[in-house]
């Protein structure tokens, strides 16, 4: 029998993987110029983390999370999401006494037990951003245009929409539970099966139930953002104006509510509006009641998880796709081979992208290896020019042909554009 990769965790294959080191890399200049550090936390950790962090009555921990036995003895997960371990982190490595606001951001692989389609994945990848001692609407504001930024500037993504809304805390939190409960509550019937049980358990999530009959319910239902107490509706208030400062376009939804139990204040998604169902590119907000639910001290904090897969889908087609770069030394004889060994070891030494054959392919095959392999310049040595110390160099954008002296090569090759 031959043996399959698991349902849901695709394979990164070598063509595809040059979008996603390029979305890294963007993202690690961008977070840079933000002040972030990197953080890298275990891909499990303490099945109680999850459990406390993310909260009882949420779909990731009810049914999503996968979860072993070590050694009989503790429960592990692999980690679903990145913010609750590295509230972890911060409180076990008491980072707060480094820096009063800490900026940390995180990449890499999240593992949760949906149910595979389009932009749905169990084992995905996440760039999570964390900013982790200040109540300040500034913070929001920051990490919103931070998360803007990279979306525009630095993955070039086209017609995105960013929902806002703010979903209350501690001392509101409770009343618009109430009067959402309450609504709902007198007309459960018409409601479906997952939201007549989301009714005791975390009525707020009815908000983004996707039925048509609740999204009905819905439309009348009284809103969070009706029953925010006066700090919470002044914090928002100055998050939007912020906004609107930096001219950060957004749409208020007052449906938003987001999936995990940790959110205060300020939530957001970023919205590609052509993915179909699973169109969120990112989410996030305020958890300004976590880290004190965790065991530490009352700290607010704010952030964002960018779903990886869900913005390679997103891409437009670079332009460096498209670009030749780098040099292909094709040889013909065994001589020439020796030759152009050592002058494409001499190219990289030097930083060039360099390549030749390494299958004993006929000249007319390396040539098209050559085109294959997109690389801007054909350097063609041949045990006969070889005798008489020279090469042919061919531009591959141009079309063009020159005679160059073998010992001018390197020297010749570094000074052109696109090498
Ligand atoms: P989240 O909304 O659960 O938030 O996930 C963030 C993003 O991860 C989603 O918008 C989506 O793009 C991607 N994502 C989630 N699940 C999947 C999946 N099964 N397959 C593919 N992509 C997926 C969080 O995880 C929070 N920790 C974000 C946060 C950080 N809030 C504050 N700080």
């Amino acid at each position: 029998m031959k043996l399959k990769g698991v349902r849901g965790a695709p394979d990164l294959l070598p063509h595809e993987s040059a979008r996603w080191q390029r979305v890294e890399a963007a993202t690690r200049s961008l977070l840079q110029r933000y002040g972030y550090a990197e953080i890298r936390t275990p891909a499990f950790e303490r099945t109680e983390l999850f459990v406390r962090g993310i909260g009882e009555g949420t779909d990731i921990v009810e049914k999503e999370m996968y979860t072993f036995t070590d050694q009989g003895e503790v429960s592990l997960t692999l980690r679903p999401e990145g913010t609750a371990p590295v509230v972890r982190a911060y409180l076990e490595h008491q980072m707060a006494a480094q820096s009063p606001l800490v900026k940390v951001y995180y990449l890499g692989p999240m593992f949760r037990r949906e149910r595979p389609q389009s932009g749905r994945f169990r084992q995905f990848h996440q760039i999570g951003v964390e900013a982790i001692g200040s109540d300040q609407p500034a913070v929001d504001a920051e990490v919103i245009d931070l998360l803007w930024a990279l979306m525009v500037e630095g993955f070039g993504i086209p017609d995105l929409q960013l929902r806002l809304n703010s979903i209350g805390d501690a001392a509101c939190r409770p009343t618009i539970r109430d009067r959402l409960s309450r609504y709902m509550a007198d007309r459960s019937s018409e409601l479906c099966r997952d939201c007549q049980g989301r009714l005791t358990r975390n009525p707020l999530r009815i908000m983004d139930c996707k039925q048509e009959g609740c999204q009905r319910l819905v439309a009348e239902a009284p809103k969070p953002l009706e029953s925010l107490c006066g700090a919470c509706a002044a914090h928002f208030a100055e998050v939007r104006g912020l906004l609107d400062l930096l001219k950060i376009p957004y749409i208020i939804d007052e449906r938003l509510v987001r999936g995990l139990e940790y959110y205060t204040k300020t939530a957001f998604e970023m919205i590609n509006p052509r993915l179909g169902a699973q169109n969120a590119l990112a989410g996030g907000g305020r958890y300004d009641g976590l880290i004190e639910s965790m065991g530490g001290p009352s700290t607010p904090a704010m952030g964002f998880a960018v779903g990886l897969e869900r913005v390679i889908a997103s891409l437009p087609p670079a332009l460096e796709e498209g670009v030749l770069h780098g040099v292909y030394v094709a040889t013909l004889g065994q001589e020439a081979q020796r030759t152009g060994m050592g002058l494409l070891q001499e190219l990289r030494r030097r930083g060039v992208r360099g390549l030749m054959d390494l299958e004993a392919r006929s000249l007319k095959g390396q040539m098209r290896q050559a085109n294959k392999e997109r690389v801007r310049y054909c350097l063609i040595v041949g045990d006969e020019e070889l005798r008489r110390g020279q090469a042919t160099l061919r531009d591959m954008v141009k079309a063009e042909q020159t005679a160059v002296a073998l010992d001018r090569i390197i020297e010749c090759l570094m000074g052109l554009e696109g090498v």
